[in-house]
């Protein structure tokens, strides 16, 4: 009851809703209402409570939580169950175990901190504490492998739009998905496919956000920053996560539809930090390129110098201007 209150109680943010009502609507007493309301005081909830009139939220806490967590996930129509960590290896890992575990559920996992947080090509993900969002979405769509590419693109159009819509900054998004604002990485996916020949299994999706961290590792201090940093501002991680969570709900719901995908495909092409540029393909001997389209299965197509063209699946670029300046 205290996530369904919780819902209820965003839903009418800046209302006061009436313990009566309230206790009416969960077929409880005033005094569980009132109990459940404490507890979300506990958790760092700031609650209005006027005599007569009843509660409003005022706050929600920076920490993230058990039930927000829950409750963004409940609020969601292709998530069965949200689960928060204090601490956790990585989300992604901790998906695929309860995705092996139990074959039909969608879940949301977010932790704040992770202890082995994985990044693309083998990387690691830095997950200091309390500063970063880092989350794992398991689903299991009903599309061939071959489109699960466009689950990552689907993630990294909803993750930018998340972030322009708390933060005000255009984001960019560097091929494949990273999520880039003034030329620097405040974001990184990391989604991983089990399938079958013709059929998906499931997918994690996993995204890790820079959101109100100021200091970074030797490595990428030049090339990443926070959304704090960016913004001068605290942003607010559980805002930024319902976001996130809700648009790509919006999204994955078009994933079968050829007209919606292709919406979704137009948005990823104007967002990209990567079309038009000149590129650096890391892969390919460090030969330079002109990417000049990116494909509804999430390929490059370049041009060299000599006029041949290529098909880039994978792997990494620099983009001139962005982080290739020679
Ligand atoms: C990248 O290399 O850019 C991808 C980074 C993905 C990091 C996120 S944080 C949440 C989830 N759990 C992980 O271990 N990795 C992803």
């Amino acid at each position: 009851m205290k996530g369904k209150l919780l819902e209820l109680l965003r839903q009418h943010k800046g209302k006061t809703l009436s313990g009566q009502d309230l206790s009416g609507q969960f077929g409880v007493s005033r005094t569980a209402v009132w109990k459940a309301i404490e507890a979300l005081r506990a958790e760092g909830y700031i609650i209005r409570s006027s005599p007569r009139l009843g509660y409003e939220l005022v706050e929600e806490p920076d920490a993230l939580g058990p039930t927000g967590v829950s409750s963004i996930a409940a609020s969601s129509d292709y998530l069965d169950v949200g689960f928060f960590f204090h601490q956790i290896d990585s989300t992604n890992s901790e998906a695929k175990r309860f995705a092996e575990e139990h074959p039909r559920q969608c879940a949301l996992f977010v932790a704040e901190e992770q202890t082995a947080g994985r990044g693309r090509l083998g990387r690691h993900w830095m997950s200091e504490r309390g500063t970063g969002l880092y989350l794992s979405l398991l689903i299991r769509p009903d599309i061939e492998p071959s489109r699960a590419s466009r689950v990552t693109q689907i993630a990294a159009v909803a993750a930018a739009e998340a972030v322009e819509a708390v933060t005000g900054l255009e984001t960019l998004i560097k091929w494949p998905n990273d999520l880039v604002i003034q030329g620097k990485k405040v974001c990184g996916i990391l989604a991983e496919l089990s399938a079958e020949m013709t059929a998906v299994n499931y997918l994690v999706v996993g995204i890790g956000i820079n959101v109100n961290q100021f200091i970074f590792p030797d490595d990428i201090k030049e090339k990443a920053a926070s959304l704090h940093i960016l913004t001068g501002r605290r942003i607010d991680r559980q805002m930024l996560l319902a976001e996130l969570v809700s648009r790509f709900g919006r999204y994955l719901s078009a994933l079968t539809q050829n007209e919606a995908l292709e919406k979704m495909h137009q948005v990823y092409r104007l967002k990209s930090a990567t079309l038009g540029k000149e590129v650096r393909l890391v892969g390919k001997q460090n030969r330079t390129a002109r990417v000049i389209d990116i494909t509804k299965e999430g390929e490059l197509l370049v041009v060299y110098p000599d006029g041949e063209r290529d098909l880039i699946h994978f792997g990494e670029v620099s983009v001139r201007g962005l982080d290739f300046y020679a």
